[in-house]
C-alpha cells in the first residue's frame, strides 16, 4: 500500500508591502553610504534569493562602488536548510583589498552566512560585513555578524520579493506569509 501526500500551499497574508519595503531598503542604503563614506564598497549578492533586495540596495548607496554575485545551495528540503552548504557559484571578482558586503534576502538558522563568512574572510578583503533585509532571530543557529538588518520577522514561512518556494514567487512585489497546507 502506498499513500501519496501532495502539498499544496496558500499566499495567506501581506507581512510587508512594498512600500514598507522601498522605504526601508532606502534607510539602509542611506546608512551605507554613510558609514563607507570615502570608501568604494563591494556588494556581493546571494544568489538568487537576494538579487532583487540588491538590485534595490545598491541604487540606494550614493557611492562609486563595485557589486557581484555568489551563489550557494544546501541539501535542505523546500522550507529549511540542512545546514550542509554548496558553493554553486563563484565570485568572479577577487577580494583582495575590498570593502565587502555580504547581501542577503534573510538569515534564519545563520548556517549559509556562517558559511559564507568563513569562506570570503579567508580571501583578504579590507573589510566583510553582512547587510539582510529580514531576520528570523528565533531560529538562529550559530552566531553570526550582521551589520545592517531591514527588519526582524516572526519565525513564518516567507515568500516574494526574491524569497521563493520551489522557485517560485520570487517576483512578488510584497513580502507574503505562505501557508503550506498537507493533503492526502
Ligand atoms: P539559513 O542558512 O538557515 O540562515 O537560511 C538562509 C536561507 O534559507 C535564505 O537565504 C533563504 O534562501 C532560505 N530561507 C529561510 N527562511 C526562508 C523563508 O521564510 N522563505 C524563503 N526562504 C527562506
Ligand atoms: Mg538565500
Amino acid at each position: 500500500m502506498s499513500i501519496k501526500w501532495h502539498r499544496s500551499e496558500t499566499v495567506e497574508s501581506v507581512l510587508l508591502d512594498s512600500r514598507t519595503i522601498q522605504n526601508r531598503v532606502r534607510e539602509m542604503g542611506t546608512q551605507i553610504t554613510r558609514d563607507y563614506s570615502g570608501r568604494i564598497p563591494h556588494l556581493i549578492g546571494i544568489l538568487k534569493g537576494a538579487c532583487i533586495f540588491h538590485a534595490d540596495l545598491v541604487r540606494a548607496i550614493e557611492l562609486e562602488l563595485s557589486f557581484d554575485f555568489i551563489a550557494i545551495g544546501s541539501y535542505g528540503d523546500k522550507t529549511k536548510s540542512s545546514g550542509e552548504v554548496r558553493l554553486l557559484k563563484d565570485v568572479d571578482e577577487s577580494l583582495e583589498g575590498k570593502d565587502v558586503i555580504l547581501v542577503d534576502d534573510i538569515i534564519d538558522t545563520g548556517l549559509s552566512l556562517h558559511y559564507l563568512i568563513r569562506n570570503l574572510s579567508a580571501r583578504g578583503p579590507a573589510s566583510l560585513r553582512t547587510a539582510v533585509l529580514l531576520n528570523k532571530p528565533s531560529r538562529r543557529e550559530v552566531d553570526v555578524p550582521v551589520e545592517y538588518i531591514g527588519f526582524d520577522i516572526p519565525d513564518e514561512f516567507v515568500v516574494g520579493y526574491g524569497l521563493d518556494y520551489g522557485q517560485r514567487y520570487r517576483n512578488l512585489p510584497d513580502i507574503c506569509v505562505l501557508r503550506l497546507e498537507k493533503s492526502v
